[in-house]
């Protein structure tokens, strides 16, 4: 670690939450997350909704991660922000504000890809969380991403997997969603399928090659069963959704770690480090400490608050760029689609 005083003020804005962090050193000094509720009623993010909340919000956040970090904005050593992947409008704000900020405060500026963040978070100074040593896979699993990524380096990173359709958040989110479970379903599905049988209901997992994942079918399926038996028994959900709501989370766990051991085995790494919301599930995080024993497997989670959506994990990466003298210009712009 250099022994100069890095302060990095991070922005993050990709999708419904607006956040702001400030970084001393590879340390957090603060981590603001205002959730947009307003997403709720509709059971799914609304980009024009998404983009007007975050420009109500933005101000606040900042002011606020600043202020419970005691650090001036005069202190800062360099902003960071998400510039991609996400929604546009979304991105659009926080690019705007982090460009507008750096500009007048006369510092440099780092562009952060959001989905780099959520796997560098694993490198946050943090007490008592080890962090992976190269190369790890790394496996993104949240509302909007499902990637396995081959980490060698901080920013060499390969995705050896990824979705071709839902996410697997979507695929908890919509399987809830057909039993009229509110938004997000994935903690409700979580809670209900510790009272319940894995094995209740079964469920056929999809039959994608190599390391891609697809969630699509599993939802459909879950709908026709659902339309199926309700017809014959119009109480079949509330009668059996703690039953239900297991047999899919055991569905959806087994296709992540199906594919982790094909991953493990074609790399030969086995060192795994997870984030994105659906690292909260209780069944993953079981699933994953049994493949330590099972497997031989060295798994690392991070602290919930930087594996949802956060500031933090940009600011880890605007640190490590920051040594590296790895800056953005003024007109760089938002990318929805960016790539890893
Ligand atoms: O990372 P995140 O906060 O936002 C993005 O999507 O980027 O992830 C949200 C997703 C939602 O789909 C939510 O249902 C899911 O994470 N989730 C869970 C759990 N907690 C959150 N899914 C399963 N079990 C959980 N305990
Ligand atoms: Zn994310």
């Amino acid at each position: 670690m250099s022994s100069q005083n890095i302060y990095i003020l991070a922005i993050e804005s990709s999708c419904d939450d607006t956040a702001a962090a400030v970084m001393h050193n590879g340390k957090i000094l603060s981590n603001i997350v205002a959730s947009q509720k307003i997403h709720e009623a509709y059971g799914g993010v609304v980009p024009e909704l998404a983009s007007r909340a975050h420009q109500q919000n933005i101000v606040p956040v900042v002011d606020q991660a600043l202020k419970k970090a005691n650090v001036d904005k005069t202190q800062l050593s360099a902003i960071a922000f998400t510039r991609g992947p996400g929604l546009m409008g979304s991105l659009l704000v926080g690019t705007s504000f982090a460009k507008s900020l750096a500009y007048g405060l006369d510092i440099p500026l780092i562009d952060v890809n959001h989905m780099q963040a959520h796997i560098l978070a694993h490198f946050i100074e943090e007490e008592n969380f080890k962090k992976p040593p190269f190369p790890f896979l790394a496996m993104t699993i949240s509302g909007g991403h499902t990637q396995i990524v081959k980490v060698s380096s901080h920013f060499d990173m390969d995705v050896i997997g990824e979705t071709i359709d839902d996410a697997v958040g979507e695929a908890f989110d919509k399987s809830g969603k057909i039993l009229g479970l509110g938004y997000p379903a994935g903690p409700e599905i979580d809670r209900r399928a510790k009272l319940g049988n894995p094995k209740a209901f079964q469920f056929t997992k999809p039959k994608v090659a190599g390391l891609n994942f697809s969630f699509s079918g599993l939802k459909t399926a879950i709908l026709y069963f659902i339309q199926r038996e309700v017809k014959a028994n119009s109480k079949f959900i509330e009668a059996n959704l703690n039953d239900i709501c297991a047999s899919i989370q055991y569905t959806i766990i087994g296709i992540l770690i199906d594919k982790l051991k094909l991953a493990t085995k074609e790399t030969g790494i086995t060192h795994i480090a997870i984030g994105g919301g659906v690292s909260a599930n209780s069944g993953i995080r079981q699933a994953l400490k049994d493949g330590e024993k099972k497997f031989g497997w060295t798994t690392y989670i991070p602290k919930f608050e930087y594996t949802t959506d956060n500031a933090a994990m940009i600011a880890i990466v605007g640190h490590l760029k920051y040594l590296e003298g790895d800056y953005a210009k003024q007109n760089v712009m938002a990318s929805a689609r960016l790539k890893l």
